[in-house]
C-alpha cells in the first residue's frame, strides 16, 4: 500500500486546530460528565483498559480515528496479517501474528502453506520440552536436566526473560532458567556460578546466528562444558540452538536436529512467541505455552476485526500520537504494579524503540514529524520513590500507562491491597493533582504552599487485568506489537527494519583488533583515537 503524509491528512489539520483551542483539564472533564469513566474504558480479552484519564473528548477521538482512516491504516493491517512483504527494504512478510494462529487456519504465503510449518515446529518444542521436564532427557553423564542457560540478546533475550519473570508462578518445581546476553563476561560468569554442568542444558538463540555478544558467549559456555565434562560429545546433549540459520549453526557444532527454527518473517522483537521462547516452554510446559499464544491470538482477531473505537490496540496508538505529535510529549512511562513485570519496560523499550525509533519513511524520505518516543518505566511502587517526583511536579508531561491485577500470583500480608491502593492513588494524583486552594486550607504555612501544590493534569492509562496468566501476558504483549504497528503506519516508517543498530556494530569490528594490536594505525577522530590509545596503555600494548 502507498503511503499518506498524514500530515496532509484533514483529520491531522483538524486535529491541530482543535488542539489549538485552550484545553479543558481532567477535572473540568471529570465534573463535566459523571459517566467518563464507564464512557472511557473498554475490554479486550482480560484486559479492562480505562482511558478516561487521558486528555481526549468524543471530537478529538473521532478525529483520531479519521487520522487512522485517511492513512489507510485497515488497508496496512489486512496487508500484515496476509503474508505481504510490507518489510520493503529487507523485502520480508511479517507474520508474528501467524506463531499463533490455530492450527485448523491455513494461511498460504509465498506459495506455501506456513501455518504446517509453525505448528510442526511447536509441536517438536513441545516434545522436547515434555522429554526434558520428564527427565526422559539426560545429559552426557546420564543425569537430568534442571537449568536452561539462554544465551541470546535483543529480541533473543528481552523477550523470554521477561515472560520467564512475569510467570514464575508457573515455572515447574526444581527447574530453573537464567539468560545471558551481554559480551562483558561478568554476565556470563554470574549466570554459570553454582551450576552443576551434568545438569545444565544451553539454548543459543539467535536469529542470525552471526550477532557478536551471542557466538562469544556461546562458544565460552561450550569451552566451560566441555572442560568441565572432559568430551565434546557432551554439547550434543548440554546445546540446542534457536536460529533461522540452520548452516551457521551447524558451523558453530551444534546438531541440526537440535535445532527449532523460524521464518525471517519473524523480527526479533516479535519473536518471543516463536522457537526463541523454548525456554519459556521449558520452564512452564506446552500446555502452558499454548496458553500464551492463544493470549496474542485474542488480541489479534480484535485487532484485525474492531471498528475504531473499541479496538484497544488502535486507541492506545491513536494516544501515543496525539502525545507525540499534537502535544509535544517525547517520552512515555510503562509503570506495571506487579514485580514479575519488571522486565517488562525493558522489553517494550525494544519493541517500541527499534520498531520506530526511525527518522525516514518507508520510502527513504525525511519525517517532517516526531516518530517513536522514548519508552522507559520501572515496576510500582519502587518508582514512586526515585522518579515520580518528576511525573508529578516536573515541567516535562511523561503520558503513563499503569498495568495492575486483581489477584497477586503470590500475597502475603494483605499486600497485594496496598500495591493496588498505590497504583489507584498514583493514577488519580497525577490527574487531578491538589491545587493552592486545597494546600492553603489544609493550613500549609504560606512560603510552602507552591512547594506542595500539584498541578495534576498528567494523562495516564490504566490497564487491569483479573491475573498475570500466561494468556494475559501474550494479550499484553499483542497489545503492544499492533499499537506500535498502527504508530508505525500512521508515521509512515517501517516498523520492522532496524537499520540504525549496524554502524556501532561496524565501527566496533573495525576497533576490536585496534585494542590488542597496538601497530595498527588509528584513523578515527581524535577523540576516539585518544581512548583507543589509552586503552592500549593501561594493557601495555
Ligand atoms: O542488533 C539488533 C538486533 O538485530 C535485534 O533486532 C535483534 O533482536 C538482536 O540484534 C539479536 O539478533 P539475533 O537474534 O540475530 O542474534
Amino acid at each position: 500500500m502507498s503511503r499518506v503524509d498524514p500530515t496532509t491528512t484533514d483529520a491531522w489539520q483538524l486535529l491541530s486546530s482543535h488542539l489549538q483551542a485552550p484545553q479543558v483539564s481532567l477535572r473540568e472533564r471529570f465534573a463535566a460528565d459523571p459517566e467518563r469513566a464507564e464512557r472511557y474504558t473498554t475490554t479486550v480479552g482480560d484486559l479492562v483498559v480505562d482511558y478516561s484519564k487521558q486528555p481526549v473528548d468524543d471530537t478529538t477521538l473521532a478525529l483520531l480515528g479519521d487520522l487512522m482512516g485517511a492513512v489507510g491504516l485497515a488497508g496496512h493491517r489486512g496487508d500484515m496479517f496476509s503474508g505481504k512483504h510490507i518489510n520493503t527494504t529487507e523485502d520480508r512478510a511479517v507474520l508474528h501474528t501467524a506463531l499463533r494462529r490455530p492450527r485448523d487456519q491455513a494461511l498460504v504465503v509465498d506459495g506455501v502453506d506456513i501455518m504446517a510449518e509453525v505448528h510442526d515446529v511447536l509441536d517438536r518444542m513441545a516434545d522436547f520440552a515434555d522429554r526434558v521436564r520428564s527427565g526422559e532427557w539426560v545429559g552426557h553423564t546420564g543425569k537430568p536436566i534442571r537449568t536452561v542457560v539462554n544465551i541470546g540478546i535483543g529480541g533473543s533475550d528481552l523477550g523470554p526473560f521477561m515472560a520467564y519473570r512475569a510467570l514464575t508462578p508457573y515455572v515447574a518445581d526444581g527447574m530453573e532458567a537464567r539468560f545471558v546476553s551481554n559480551v562483558d563476561p561478568a554476565h556470563l560468569v554470574a549466570a554459570l556460578a553454582g551450576l552443576d554442568p551434568e545438569e545444565t542444558l544451553f539454548i543459543v538463540a539467535s536469529k542470525t546466528f552471526t550477532t557478536i555478544e551471542t557466538i562469544s558467549n556461546a562458544t565460552s559456555a561450550r569451552s566451560w562444558l566441555v572442560d568441565a565434562l572432559g568430551a565434546e560429545e557432551a554439547v550434543a546433549r548440554h546445546f540446542v540452538a534457536l536460529s533461522t540459520n540452520a548452516e551457521a549453526v551447524g558451523k558453530f557444532g551444534i546438531d541440526t536436529n537440535n535445532m527449532f527454527g523460524f521464518w525471517d518473517w519473524v523480527g526479533g522483537r516479535y519473536s518471543v512467541d516463536s522457537a526463541i521462547g523454548l525456554s519459556l516452554m521449558l520452564m512452564i510446559g506446552p500446555e502452558r505455552f499454548r496458553e500464551f499464544l492463544h493470549g496474542f491470538h485474542l488480541v489479534d482477531e480484535h485487532f484485525r476485526n474492531e471498528p475504531f473505537a473499541s479496538n484497544v490496540p488502535m486507541l492506545l496508538g491513536a494516544l501515543g500520537i496525539l502525545h507525540r505529535n499534537f502535544l509535544g510529549r517525547a517520552t512515555h512511562a510503562v509503570l506495571p504494579y506487579c514485580q514479575h513485570l519488571d522486565r517488562f519496560p525493558a522489553y517494550l523499550q525494544q519493541l517500541d524503540m527499534e520498531s520506530n525509533g526511525k527518522s525516514v519513511t518507508i520510502d527513504g524520505e525525511a519525517v517532517s514529524y516526531d516518530t517513536g518516543p522514548i519508552v522507559w518505566g520501572e515496576p510500582g511502587t519502587n518508582g514512586q520513590h526515585a522518579f515520580y517526583q518528576l511525573l508529578h511536579q516536573g515541567t516535562t508531561v511523561v503520558p503513563a500507562d499503569f498495568i495492575g491485577f486483581y489477584e497477586a500470583a503470590d500475597d502475603v500480608g494483605g499486600q497485594h491491597d496496598l500495591l493496588m491502593a498505590n497504583l489507584f492513588a498514583q493514577a488519580e494524583a497525577l490527574a487531578f493533582g491538589k491545587t493552592g486552594d486545597e494546600v492553603r486550607a489544609e493550613g500549609v504555612a504560606s512560603d510552602l504552599v507552591t512547594h506542595k501544590t500539584f498541578a495534576g493534569d498528567r494523562p495516564s492509562t490504566m490497564i487491569m487485568a483479573p491475573a498475570l496468566t500466561p494468556s494475559v501476558l501474550g494479550q499484553l504483549i499483542a497489545l503492544y506489537e499492533h499499537k506500535v504497528f498502527v504508530q508505525g503506519v500512521v508515521w509512515g516508517v517501517n516498523p520492522f527494519d532496524q537499520w540504525g543498530v549496524e554502524l556501532g556494530k561496524v565501527l566496533a569490528k573495525v576497533i576490536a583488533p585496534e585494542l590488542t594490536e597496538p601497530t595498527t594505525d588509528l584513523a578515527h577522530d581524535s577523540s576516539t583515537n585518544a581512548l583507543i590509545a589509552r586503552y592500549r596503555a593501561h594493557h601495555n600494548r
